[in-house]
């Protein structure tokens, strides 16, 4: 793997073969074991797999998690998280307002997550790459975080236009792969795509306990062009564990928190940093259709 000399994302070069993206593990061990399963089961080593970043949030083994990602061998972005545990800071740097219910909120977890990871595992956190680049079908792709120059910046298919104008214009990629909102959509404009597989270690505020995953799979050629190119489909699935060792496991480690009842209810305990059409829609089962790219 070479650093691209323009930027400092980390190309992982062409990608013909079929690729598992998920992001938000959040101290979910169990949901981490879970995706293993699927991987295993789908037959994709771990060289075709890419985390989105946030190893470590709300969930009760932050250590563990991380070892098992580190030992999973898979791709990860550094997500706020991971920067925030590697820099010492005092918070997450989540992005929440000062006063908020979600500032509030991610108090107790940080605080239980700085006190199990091990240096060993905030240097290595400090070594991820804030970006990965890969070709796959002839396109470029880039996978980030939250915005493309800003770790901590929510980008929801709510964002609206602009956001995703802004955002696609700092980049030469013609598809964003992004993490840190929790929640899984596609936008498109012109032919440029901003995907976000969700995340694994907390529902998606739909009401069920599901968490998500996308999948990348080169397919054949597009039907409506005279091209040879590839097309890409992107189906995104749901990710089904044992939540109920999940909250055990929290309440164990002193975690009674919102989040614990979020992991049954699939409701989000605070909403602050939703725009308003995902607010409209909490508890109402999400679909996403197959994006067929070419
Ligand atoms: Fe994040």
């Amino acid at each position: 793997m070479k650093q691209n000399k323009n930027n400092d994302a980390q190309d992982l070069g062409d990608i013909d073969q079929p690729l598992l993206v998920f992001g938000g593990p959040y101290s979910n061990l169990t949901a981490v074991e879970a995706m293993q399963q699927v991987a295993s089961q789908k037959a994709i080593p771990a060289d075709r797999i890419i985390c989105t970043g946030d190893i470590v949030a709300y969930c009760a083994d932050a250590e563990a998690t991380t070892a098992q990602i580190q030992a999973w061998g898979i791709h990860c972005v550094m997500g706020n998280c991971e920067e925030s545990l590697a820099t010492g800071a005092l918070d997450c740097g989540c992005g929440f307002e000062g006063d908020s219910a979600c500032s509030l909120l991610s108090t107790s977890w940080y605080g239980y997550a700085v006190r199990q990871v091990t240096p060993e595992q905030c240097q290595w956190m400090g070594r991820l790459p804030r970006a990965l680049r890969f070709t796959m079908a002839g396109r470029q792709f880039r996978v980030i975080h939250g915005g493309v120059d800003q770790i901590n910046r929510f980008v929801f298919q709510g964002s609206g236009p602009e956001v995703f104008k802004q955002e696609l214009e700092k980049t030469g990629e013609d598809i964003v792969i992004g993490g840190h909102s929790g929640l899984p959509f596609q936008y498109s404009h012109d032919n440029r795509y901003w995907l976000n597989a969700g995340v694994i270690g907390m529902p998606a505020n739909d009401g069920t306990q599901d968490g998500w995953y996308m999948l990348l799979t080169p397919s054949e050629s597009c039907a409506d062009t005279p091209s040879k190119e590839k097309s890409i489909e992107v189906s995104w699935h749901r990710l089904s564990y044992d939540v109920t060792e999940t909250q055990q496991r929290m309440i164990q480690a002193g975690l009674n928190t919102p989040y614990k009842d979020a992991l049954a209810t699939g409701l989000w305990p605070s909403m602050d940093v939703l725009p308003e059409d995902e607010r409209s829609k909490q508890g109402q089962p999400l679909i996403l259709a197959l994006t067929v790219i070419c």
